[in-house]
């Protein structure tokens, strides 16, 4: 099938309509439409994924060669739905091969469309939820899954912002016990964010009881005496894909890490706190409840983090490129 043209011209200044896929449809997001009796909408019953696409220069290439599409850190994110899916009961639509092919269509379409740039970084998120049925809680017979995917422009913070670092307040974690598993069913999330907004900072960060959790919709990091701390993974918090990145970057930066609960106190007194996320990669948290955290400046784990999370993003452009290569040489 043919991705549908935009409504819009791409050269005219206007914006061009996304374009979704769903339920085996590439649709403009304006048309894209799914029934009230979707479990999705009636109960939360769904999963989700949040996948960094970027567009990188690959070393080796030739020059005007144009960006790579870079889905970072695919497989995990892939293997997360997977287990998210079967958590919740929910049969997988698609294995890691059909999922990879799904993505690149969509990114594709949108490029076509002129809503998303061929030099843009790509914010894809995809859906899968339960299906359509009468409304009842428990789990209906016989229904097919609804799948949606889009590709959006990924909006990262800006480099002024990564200069001086970002501000947080804290809550208590009043979520259910499963925030292990990446349900549509984001409530408890949405409050905590809207508590930011409300506050004029950046994100919540959750205590459960007096201890760490992490914020809205991301995972948080404590830096101590150069050591570097994060709650264990546990049902308490969402498993961040930036979760095993970021103990690899550690090691490889030489910093010390160590999975262990974190009390107020020992948040409180943190030398930096960072956050991490999909759209946020890493960032510094210099300000918690209106007071300064270490100097009150991003520091120098912050910086070290943040410049191998750039090389772990060039050495999968690399490894992209590489194996079109070996692609190419076979035909
Ligand atoms: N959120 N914890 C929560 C509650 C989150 O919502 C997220 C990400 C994370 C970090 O996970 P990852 O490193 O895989 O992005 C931790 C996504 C970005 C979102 O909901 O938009």
């Amino acid at each position: 099938m043919n991705a549908p043209t935009s409504t819009s011209n791409p050269h005219s200044g206007e914006a061009a309509e996304p374009i979704v896929w769903l339920n085996g449809e590439l649709t403009p997001l304006c048309e894209a439409r799914v029934p009230v009796l979707d479990r999705g909408f009636i109960f939360g019953d769904g999963i989700y994924e949040v996948v960094p696409v970027y567009a990188l220069e690959a070393e080796g290439a030739e020059p005007g060669a144009g960006k790579l599409r870079v889905p970072f850190r695919i497989a995990q994110h892939l293997a997360r739905l997977a287990r998210s899916l079967d958590k919740v009961g929910i049969a997988n639509p698609f294995d890691e091969a059909g999922w990879r092919a799904l993505i690149a269509r969509v990114i594709e379409a949108n490029e076509a469309a002129g809503a998303l740039a061929r030099d843009a970084h790509a914010n894809v998120y995809l859906q899968v939820t339960r299906g359509v049925a009468k409304r009842g809680h428990a789990f209906p017979a016989g229904v097919t899954p609804t799948v949606l995917v889009m590709a959006n422009p990924l909006v990262m913070p800006g480099a002024a912002q990564r200069a001086s670092g970002v501000a947080c307040v804290t809550a208590e974690d009043r979520r259910w016990l499963n925030c292990d598993i990446k349900s549509t069913s984001l409530l408890g999330n949405v409050l905590m964010a809207q508590n930011a907004a409300e506050h004029g900072v950046f994100e919540t960060i959750q205590l459960r009881d007096g201890w760490l959790t992490e914020a809205s919709s991301s995972n948080v990091w404590v830096v101590k005496d150069g050591a570097l701390y994060a709650p264990p993974r546990s049902n308490k918090i969402l498993e961040g894909i930036r979760y095993g990145l970021v103990e690899e970057l550690a090691q490889e930066c030489g910093i010390r890490f160590e999975a262990r609960e974190i009390d107020e106190a020992a948040l409180r007194a943190a030398d930096e706190l960072l956050v991490t996320s999909a759209t946020k990669e890493i960032l510094p948290v210099v300000e918690l409840d209106g007071q300064g955290v270490g100097s009150g400046k991003p520091g120098p784990v912050y910086a070290a983090l943040y410049e191998a999370y750039q090389r772990a993003k060039a050495r999968e452009a690399r490894a992209v490129f590489a194996a079109r290569e070996a692609l190419a040489a076979c035909k």
